[in-house]
């Protein structure tokens, strides 16, 4: 069935992507398109909304779109630079003037649709730096910002053109602060355009079964199934589909998951009815050994990567695959973005785009049914297609699993920045705070660049409340640094000496356990949900002879995984986490990583 769908045109950043969001919420497919697409790829949308960007707002750069788009019988709205855009196309302007930052009162006037049902003040969500200053003709100003009530208003925060159906916001109601964002979009989307709202996961799941059969025929499927919410959400689907019979299961061991997880996956999978073509293939010893004394982190995950090819291609050539296609639980983001700061798609194109599979899905021989969909989205339906939802809200885990979990060393201590110690002292030492910079690396992220910098622990009874500005400080001020950590035992150290360390069973087996009780600890704390992700990571280093396994906790609050803060725990939480990790011997003190990403990445590797 042809479901009525909103274009939305992305200028950057993470805009677009929240923007299709939130029209699928209200039940409306949105899809993103890119500037460069020709004008005709936008005919069979009943919407197009022009999305932020504040990069090209601010440099001055045009977005690089066919303005023949104006010309299509299509509403159009645009929010920050999509608004700008607008309003110069009419003959407006815009001029670099007056910024705004957070919060601020949009203060309407008028009756225009766009505000339909909304008071006269609202809270709106402001990033800009430019700022219509003279309104096009045609285009009446239907609202102004104010920082407080008491401030000079901002005029042009939102304009219209009711007429043409042309609209603009300089805020931003696509994110959650902007209050009743939602209503806005849905007087665009419901009201303006009128969409009707009948994509529902329902439907989906249904138009996708259908999907699958008309393209499968009376072939069957072979699937990589590693258990993650993604693939077990695709193997639950094409069962529906075809009927288990038809659905091949491929889950491997890579001797790198958690604590019996390959055990609950196969598990799992004979509890859906998907068991009888379910193979299974503990390569643990395949991968350990292209492991073995590997210390570069990007060089374990090209290995892990390439062993994970290897072993899939050997099992396909067992298996006589020759009546099945391929299906993969690719999701839209694994499609659309194009690597920047997330290494996690180098990987994953390297799993789901490797050549042996880009032959097959040139040949057609490639199923991807969710590769519509976003993370959000396919939890949404897992939950409609009856998976419980322990599954559905797991959190995310990478495909290098706790190999890079697992940091290495050659036991070389690493050297520090010049005068990257004093500097530390002159931060902290004033607030009665312990310091030190350890001597390991670990990956980060710096302007959009991968780093590779040193870790700095922190003691002494550091207030939780001040737990990122001290972080801020720290990364703004002492040279060489990508994190900070707190020391959960509160009492520092004088020696950190590096242990040479790389995977083992012996390591992976000990963090299992670690990781096993951190899960256990959010659960019973009910902060499981709440956490995006907490991997626990294990640092080779002895603290003033103590120890050989330095653990930390990296429990993070996120959207979308490109932007993390740390998530600060209950007290009580700690000092359980605390006193279980340390029955574990080897344990030479334990912190919690209180970096913001950037300048950390979620994983330390
Ligand atoms: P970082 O560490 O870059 O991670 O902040 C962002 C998110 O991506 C996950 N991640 C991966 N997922 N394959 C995956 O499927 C990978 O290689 C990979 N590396 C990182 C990470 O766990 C976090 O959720």
């Amino acid at each position: 069935m042809n479901h009525d769908k909103i274009a939305v045109i992305d200028f950057g950043g993470q805009y677009a992507h929240l923007i299709a969001t939130k029209v699928r919420r209200l039940k409306v497919l949105a899809e993103i398109l890119q500037p460069e697409d020709p004008v005709e790829a936008f005919a069979s949308f009943k919407g197009i909304i022009l999305s932020g960007s504040p990069a090209l707002a601010s440099h001055g750069e045009d977005g690089g779109y066919d303005p023949r788009i104006y010309d299509l019988p299509i509403p159009i709205l645009g929010f920050c630079f999509g608004h700008q855009e607008i309003a110069k196309h009419y003959g407006g302007q815009v001029e670099h003037t007056q910024r705004e930052y957070g919060p601020a009162i949009l203060r309407t006037a008028g009756q225009s649709p766009i505000f339909h049902g909304l008071g006269p003040d609202e809270t709106v969500w402001m990033s800009h730096g430019d700022t219509v200053t003279v309104l096009p003709e045609g285009f009446e100003e239907v609202g102004v910002s104010l920082a407080s009530a008491d401030a000079p208003p901002h005029r042009n925060a939102a304009i219209a053109c009711d007429a043409r159906k042309r609209y603009g916001f300089q805020f931003h109601p696509e994110v959650d602060d902007t209050v009743h964002g939602e209503e806005m979009l849905r007087n665009f989307v419901l009201g303006i355009c009128g969409c009707r709202p009948d994509w529902t996961m329902e439907r989906f799941g249904d138009e996708e079964a259908e999907r699958i059969r008309a393209q499968v025929g009376d072939l069957g499927v072979f699937l990589l199934a590693s258990g993650g919410v993604d693939s077990t959400v695709c193997a639950v689907l094409l069962g529906q589909a075809l009927g288990p019979e038809r659905v091949h299961l491929l889950h491997i061991d890579n001797g790198l998951m958690r604590k019996n997880e390959s055990a609950q996956v196969v598990e799992e999978f004979m509890k859906r009815g998907l068991g009888q073509n379910l193979h299974f293939i503990d390569a643990t010893a395949r991968f350990l050994e292209a492991l073995e004394g590997v210390v570069e982190p990007e060089r374990k995950r090209r290995i892990i990567g390439d062993t994970f090819i290897d072993v899939f291609r050997d099992e396909a050539s067992r298996l006589d695959l020759h009546q099945t296609l391929l299906a993969q639980g690719t999701i839209y983001p694994d499609t659309i973005e194009t690597g920047g700061t997330k290494r996690a798609d180098t990987i994953k194109t390297h799993h789901n785009r490797v050549p042996i599979i880009e032959e097959m899905i040139a040949e057609g021989r490639v199923v991807e049914p969710i590769a519509e969909l976003y993370k959000v989205e396919v939890r949404e339906l897992g939950e409609t297609l009856g998976l419980p939802e322990e599954m559905v809200w797991r959190h995310p885990f990478p495909g290098p699993g706790l190999g890079i979990r697992l940091l290495c060393s050659d036991g070389v201590p690493v050297p520090e920045a010049p005068g990257a110690s004093e500097q530390l002292e002159r931060v902290v030492a004033p607030m009665g705070l312990g310091g030190r910079i350890l001597p390991v690396r670990s990956v980060g992220v710096k302007a959009d660049l991968r780093s590779y910098e040193q870790p700095v622990l922190l003691w002494g009874g550091l207030p939780w409340a001040m737990a990122e500005t001290l972080a801020a400080r720290v990364f703004q001020e002492v040279p060489g640094v990508n994190r900070c950590v707190v020391d959960l035992t509160g009492q520092g150290f004088e020696v950190a000496v590096p242990r040479a360390a790389t995977v083992t069973r012996e390591r992976l087996d000990l963090l299992r356990e670690a990781d096993a009780i951190v899960m256990e600890g959010l659960r019973r704390h009910g902060l499981y949900r709440e956490v995006w992700q907490c991997p626990t990571v294990f640092v080779p280093l002895t603290l003033d002879g103590r120890g050989s396994e330095f653990v930390v906790l990296r429990p993070v609050l996120s959207e979308r995984a490109m932007t993390a803060r740390p998530a600060l725990l209950p007290e009580p939480l700690l000092d359980e986490l605390c006193e279980r990790l340390f029955d574990l011997h080897e344990i030479s003190g334990i912190g919690l990583d209180i970096t913001t990403k950037p300048p950390g990445t979620i994983e330390w590797e």
